[in-house]
């Protein structure tokens, strides 16, 4: 029993995790389905407005081997990942 409200919150979290960033209006609905089909496996989907711009560019090259992502992947899921409301 002690285990299972910590689990509650932790499934509580991710699921809004994944809720904002899904409901979040974007330009870019592709850039976001990449991001979130290649880049939520490994770690949780981090925020886009955790990281500037000019740092998406440098994360995004450096998982780039890892994440098997094409240059016109990457080209999409950056415009998504840049965009500020
Ligand atoms: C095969 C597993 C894997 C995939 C797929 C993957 N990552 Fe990562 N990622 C890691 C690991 C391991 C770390 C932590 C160690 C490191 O920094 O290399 C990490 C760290 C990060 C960080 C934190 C960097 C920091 O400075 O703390 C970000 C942001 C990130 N990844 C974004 C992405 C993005 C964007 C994609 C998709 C293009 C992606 N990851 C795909 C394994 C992965």
């Amino acid at each position: 029993m002690k285990i299972f409200l910590p689990l509650l919150f932790l499934t509580f979290f991710i699921g809004c995790y994944k809720q904002t960033i899904n409901s979040v209006n974007t330009k870019f609905p592709e850039g976001r389905k990449l991001y979130l089909s290649k880049c939520g496996g490994c770690h949780r989907i981090y925020d886009r407005n955790e990281y500037e711009p000019a740092q998406w560019d440098t994360i995004v090259v450096s998982m780039r081997t890892k994440a098997k992502t094409t240059v016109d992947q990457e080209r999409e899921m950056l415009l998504f990942l840049k965009e500020r409301e």
